[in-house]
């Protein structure tokens, strides 16, 4: 995992250029459960004359009231996209698809010419996100995906996922946007950063507060929580000791407890969570 200096996202930003210029569509796949802070506004200015479609992906792990709400409100806003489940697969037979209708007058077009070269799209999206397991669903394989470390080159190549539609087998890699502290916790939240360069013990605690506001009935159900008026730090500690994780001398278990609840709201374990609503 990369840490993002200037010099890492001007590397990805070029590579992301030269990527761009070789398809007809640039498809970026968002995190259901955050999604604002799984995107990087930074890709209109790289896809600045492409087409786009949005692929919310884990919709999973997401809380299925608050992605629909999503879905009307980007759908509005005249954002086209699919929601899917990139382990399990689930939508991600509607890609093809969604890619023609987002394309359907150029394809108009080429037809009338008698044109029928293929359509040539990429995945983009922030590290973790489900790029490399979208990419292997949709072209229907298990090969592994080539790294999307900037910086790493190799020839370029073509999956088929269809007769008329192919995808470029390295994704494009956004930076994360660490702009305000919460969108840097939420992707820390959902493993879009490297746990090495946290503090975990933190992140975790700052997880249970969020979720505290959003889903308290889901932190009772899992950990037993029931004092939501504690400070970050004590509630991870009232967690720690109820799940049993004491040190010798009875001393709460604080880092255990995080690794487990940040492994946890990762697999979807603690129940359907969405921290990022329309209007927040
Ligand atoms: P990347 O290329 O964007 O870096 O992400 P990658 O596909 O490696 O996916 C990162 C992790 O997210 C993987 O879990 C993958 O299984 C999981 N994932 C991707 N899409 C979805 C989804 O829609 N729903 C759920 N629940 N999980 C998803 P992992 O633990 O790293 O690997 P694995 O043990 O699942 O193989």
């Amino acid at each position: 995992m990369i840490n993002w200096f200037p010099g890492h996202m001007a590397k990805a930003r070029r590579m992301l250029d030269e990527q761009a210029a070789l398809v007809d569509i640039i498809c970026e796949l968002s995190d259901a459960r955050i999604p604002l802070s799984s995107r990087n506004p930074e890709l209109d200015a790289v896809a600045a004359k492409k087409p786009r479609l949005l692929i919310l992906n884990r919709v999973d792990l997401a809380d299925p009231k608050v992605t629909a709400e999503w879905v009307s409100e980007l759908k509005a806003q005249g954002t086209a996209l699919i929601e899917v489940d990139a382990r399990s697969g689930k939508g991600v037979a509607n890609f093809p698809k969604a890619v023609r209708e987002v394309l359907k007058d150029k394809l108009a077009k080429e037809a009338e010419r008698g044109q029928t070269k293929p359509i040539r799209a990429m995945i983009v999206g922030i590290p973790n996100v489900g790029k490399s397991t979208f990419i292997n669903k949709a072209a229907k394989r298990k090969a592994a995906i080539a790294s999307d470390r900037p910086g790493v080159t190799r020839g370029r190549q073509w999956i088929n996922v269809d007769a008329g539609l192919d995808l470029l087998d390295t994704p494009g890699l956004l930076w994360p946007k660490l702009t305000s502290e919460t969108l840097a916790n939420h992707l820390a939240f959902t493993g879009a950063i490297n746990d090495d360069i946290l503090d975990i013990e933190d992140i975790a605690a700052k997880l249970l507060v969020e979720i505290a506001a959003k889903y308290p009935q889901l932190l009772t159900a899992r950990y037993k929580a029931d004092d939501f008026t504690l400070e970050p730090h004590e509630l991870l500690e009232a967690v720690t000791k109820k799940r049993g994780f004491l040190r010798s001398g009875g001393v709460p278990d604080t880092e255990r407890m995080s690794r487990i609840l940040l492994d946890e709201f990762r697999g979807g374990v603690i129940g359907r969570i969405t921290l990022e609503t329309i209007d927040k």
